[in-house]
């Protein structure tokens, strides 16, 4: 099995999300775990992505986000709803860009090298059962653009796991 990453013939941004939906569905059709699908989304986007130096998922579990697959350094593994950037998004049920997170009242540092981050929640029946959280070092990194490709890759992620 092996996968041609998408930035190397995107364009632009619109053409990369395009090219990363088309490989995801790819890449998770037939399987229907949660965790191995979550898995492999997060090193598609980590290996994808430019300037990313963390990408993965917290579930929800008894009232807390718990960590998930993830690709990048070692990270906290539980946060509480509305604690953080990624706790603050789950607790909205909104994707949240924060273009500097030394700024973000709360922020968890799991690497210093993070300096912008995009939280880009998973809503399943109309219920939240986790996040997707990136982790860029360049300061701004995600827009309005990063955020409409990744929840359609989000959308993506959980219709491979709908029965
Ligand atoms: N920075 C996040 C914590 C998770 S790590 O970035 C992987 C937050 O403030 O919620």
């Amino acid at each position: 099995m092996t996968f041609q990453l998408a930035q190397q013939r995107a364009t632009s941004k619109h053409e990369l999300y395009d090219q990363l939906a088309s490989q995801l569905s790819s890449l998770l059709a037939g399987e229907r775990d949660l965790i191995s699908n979550a898995a492999n989304f997060s090193s598609l986007i980590f290996h994808s992505l430019l300037d990313l130096n963390w990408a993965g998922f917290y579930f929800v579990k008894n009232g807390e986000l718990v960590l998930g697959p993830f690709q990048g350094k070692p990270a906290c593994v539980r946060i509480k709803m509305g604690q953080g950037v990624c706790g603050a998004g789950a607790a909205k049920c909104e994707t949240l860009i924060v273009p500097n997170v030394h700024e973000f009242p709360g922020h968890i540092a799991c690497d210093s090298a993070s300096n912008s981050e995009i939280v880009v929640p998973l809503m399943k029946d109309f219920r939240l059962i986790g996040v997707l959280d990136l982790d860029s070092p360049a300061p701004s990194r995600f827009d309005q653009d990063d955020a409409a490709g990744l929840e359609t890759l989000v959308r993506i992620l959980l219709s491979s796991v709908s029965s």
